[in-house]
C-alpha cells in the first residue's frame, strides 16, 4: 500500500505540472459517459497509466478516460480505479480541480474498497488519505513534498449546502428539502468540481454535498467506482455518512458496468439524518 500512496503523491506534482503549463484545448475524443476528453484529462490519464504500471500490487486499471478495465500486473491483487482529472472543464477559468483514487480487492463493489485518496490542485496541492476502518489524514504539499497535517473529523452538524444538477430537473421533494436547508440558515457552496466542493465541507467542518437523481439523470451523474465509492470511504471515515438516494450506504453499491452512476449524497450526520426523513427514508439502512 506504501507504493501506492508514493504514486499517489508523484502523479499529483506531475499532474499539477500538466494542469499549470499544458494546452486548455480539447482533444478530438469522447471519453465513455460521452463526455468530450479535454487534451488535460487524456494527459492526466496517461500520466497515472505509466505511474501505476511499475507497481506489482496492481493487476488493473479503471479510469474514467478508458472504456473498461486495463489488465496490469498479472500477480497483483489490487485494481485502481480512477477519475484523473474531475471537474477539468474548470481549468480554463482557473478553479480547482482534483484526482480521485478507489482501491479495490476483489470484484469491483463498494464493499471490496480497501482505500481511497483523493488530490486537490488548488492555491495549494493536498492530498486525502484514508484505509477501510480508519480516519482520513490530510496532507499538503510543500516545497515539493507532502506534509502530514492532521486526521479529518466532521462535526455533527455543518453550515454549508451542495447541490447538483440542474434545478429545473430536480426533483419536487429535494426542491423542498434543499430550499429548507437555506431558508434554515445554510450557505450555498458550489463550485462545480466534486473534489474542492467535497473538501470544503470536510475542512470546514460539515454540510450537504448531493448529486441526486433527476429527470434527465434518473440514475444521477457520478460515477460509481471512481468517484461515488472512494469519497464514501473518506465521509464515513470522516465520522459522517454517504446514501443513494433510497439511504443505502454507497459502500454497498455493486456497479454491473465500470462506468455506472449513482445519486449520491454525502455530510455530516446532521444533514444526511435530514434527508432522510425528507426523501422519507428513516428506516432504511
Ligand atoms: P468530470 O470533470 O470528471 O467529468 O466530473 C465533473 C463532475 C463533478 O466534479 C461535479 O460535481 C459535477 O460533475 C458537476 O456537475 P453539474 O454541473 O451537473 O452540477
Ligand atoms: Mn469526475
Ligand atoms: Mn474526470
Amino acid at each position: 500500500m506504501k507504493d501506492i500512496f508514493k504514486a499517489i503523491e508523484d502523479v499529483a506534482f506531475a499532474i499539477d505540472n500538466a494542469i499549470k503549463n499544458e494546452d486548455l484545448g480539447y482533444s478530438d475524443s469522447e471519453n465513455s459517459s460521452g463526455e468530450d476528453q479535454l487534451k488535460l484529462d487524456v494527459q492526466s490519464d496517461k500520466i497515472i497509466e505509466d505511474r501505476f504500471a511499475s507497481i506489482s500490487c496492481v493487476k488493473a486499471l479503471v479510469s474514467e478516460e478508458k472504456e473498461g478495465v486495463m489488465s496490469m500486473n498479472e500477480g497483483g491483487k489490487y485494481t485502481l480505479c480512477y477519475d484523473p482529472l474531475d471537474g477539468s472543464s474548470l481549468v480554463d477559468v482557473n478553479l480547482s480541480v482534483g484526482s480521485i483514487f478507489g482501491i479495490y480487492e476483489g470484484e469491483l463493489e463498494g464493499a471490496n474498497i480497501i482505500a481511497s485518496a483523493y488530490i486537490v490542485y488548488g492555491p495549494r496541492i493536498e492530498l486525502v488519505w484514508v484505509e477501510k476502518g480508519k480516519m482520513p489524514t490530510l496532507y499538503r504539499a510543500i516545497n515539493g513534498k507532502f506534509k502530514e497535517i492532521g486526521e479529518i473529523k466532521l462535526n455533527e452538524k455543518g453550515k454549508l449546502n451542495a447541490s447538483g444538477g440542474t434545478q429545473q430537473h430536480w426533483e419536487v421533494k429535494h426542491k423542498a428539502f434543499i430550499d429548507g436547508l437555506f431558508a434554515s440558515g445554510y450557505r450555498l457552496r458550489y463550485s462545480g468540481g466534486m473534489v474542492p466542493d467535497l473538501h470544503q465541507i470536510l475542512l470546514k467542518g460539515g454540510g450537504l454535498f448531493s448529486y441526486p437523481a433527476t429527470t434527465d439523470k434518473p440514475d444521477g451523474k457520478l460515477r460509481q467506482l471512481f468517484e461515488v465509492i472512494p469519497f464514501a470511504l473518506v465521509y464515513e471515515g470522516a465520522g459522517g455518512q454517504a446514501v443513494d438516494a433510497n439511504g443505502k450506504r454507497l459502500l454497498e453499491l455493486v456497479p454491473s458496468h465500470p462506468h455506472d452512476t449513482s445519486p449520491c449524497f454525502f455530510g455530516s450526520n446532521s444533514e444526511i439524518n435530514a434527508l432522510k426523513d425528507a426523501y422519507g427514508i428513516n428506516n432504511v439502512k
